[in-house]
């Protein structure tokens, strides 16, 4: 078996050990991680990190559970047919001798966090899709570790009953919080499912027509994630500024077409002072031309959740760029050091009028 050894070129990278490992419903793996020196790695739930393979892929997971001292971090993990790390994992599981072996992570990143409620009575929804549940399971946690009195309603789906691996888990935590409701969701046809069906966003709308006092949280593919906000702030009044989402793809790559674009020239000016003219492909992101380079890590792919492809705008370019969604400026407020000049390389799409573009990327902790 493969051993994934630290690549070594990664800032604010850490190494950590394998401590558990076992399957999860029909394609998903969890994955426990210890700290081998025992400092904990400091993080807010609904947060994630991102794992270094040594062929330079990253792949992002959050963080299961609220964090607890002494304990490892979890992973929900869905299997990918023919995924690099996928493969590795399903070796792993048939691997008495991997425990204790090393990976290489970063972070925490991500604001998808949990948010005081604005009265005690407000409600807090939570969807999520897949694996998607694990950082809605930390984010869970931390809402009744604060004593939260609103009610709760988790809608979890899924596309068969035995993908709800950890239901027995929720449903424990409803027989011991009032307040807190479980509702696992088929979204297919499957017969031997006697419960909800549907998609959990809509599931959601029907329950609660009405969401003008509610924190909704999303996590799960970027499409689930669009049409829940889209829907419930449309349909049911919520206030977008409540909405608070982690979409994810299986994976970051960049695209293929973007080899034969045409050619645009970016000025940078490195985090060194040093500056530098680089060549990219038009018609894709700032963000993944960069990552090219060996620039940028980009660790979400461009979900607006990491900060990681944060850039400085030169003044006489910033008129010239579209200007920031109201997911961006949360994302740049929320990162350490702001300045009125930051944008993301992953918002900002590369096109013949922005030849020249000039940035910084600047050498600021998120
Ligand atoms: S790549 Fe994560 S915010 Fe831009």
């Amino acid at each position: 078996m493969t051993s994934l050894k630290p690549p070594g070129q990664i800032a604010g990278q850490r190494t950590v050990a394998i401590h558990h490992i076992e399957r999860l419903g029909s394609d998903a793996v969890m994955l426990q991680l210890g700290i081998p020196d025992g400092t904990a790695l400091s993080y807010e739930a609904g947060q994630f990190i991102a794992i270094h393979l040594p062929c330079g892929a990253t792949r992002c997971y959050s963080m299961a559970h609220r964090q607890q001292a002494g304990a490892p971090l979890e992973f929900h993990i869905r299997l990918q047919p023919q995924g690099v790390f996928s493969q590795w994992l399903v070796d792993a599981l048939n691997d008495a001798k991997v425990l204790g072996r090393t990976l290489s992570i970063s972070g925490p990143y991500g604001d998808c966090t949990w948010r005081p409620l604005q009265s005690s009575a407000d409600m807090t929804i939570l969807l999520g899709g897949g694996t998607g549940i694990a950082p809605l399971t930390a984010l869970l946690e931390e809402g009744l570790a604060q004593e939260t009195r609103g009610p709760i309603t988790l809608y979890w789906g899924g596309r068969q009953p035995n993908d709800f691996y950890c239901a027995a888990y929720f449903e424990a935590l409803a027989r011991r919080h009032q307040n807190f409701r479980f509702v696992p969701v088929v979204d297919t046809q499957d017969t031997r499912w006697k419960g909800r069906r549907g998609f959990v966003q809509d599931g959601a709308a029907d329950d609660f027509p009405n969401l003008t006092k509610a924190n909704v949280y999303a996590c799960g593919s970027p499409i689930m994630v669009s049409s829940a906000r889209q829907k419930l702030i449309t349909q049911c009044g919520l206030d977008p500024d409540r909405f608070y989402a982690d979409a994810f793809e299986p994976s970051v790559s960049i695209r293929d077409d973007a080899r034969s674009s045409p050619r645009l020239r970016v000025q940078l000016q490195l985090a060194d002072g040093s500056e530098r003219i680089v060549q990219v492909a038009a018609g894709t992101s700032l963000m993944s031309a960069l990552r090219a380079e060996g620039l940028m890590q980009g660790i979400c792919g461009g979900q607006k959740s990491c900060g990681s492809c944060r850039i400085e705008t030169d003044a006489a370019w910033s008129a010239h760029l579209p200007p920031p969604d109201r997911i961006e400026t949360r994302l740049l407020a929320a990162l350490s050091d702001p300045r009125p000049a930051d944008r993301l390389a992953c918002q900002i799409h590369l096109t013949p009028a922005l030849d020249g573009l000039r940035i910084a990327i600047p050498d600021r902790p998120l």
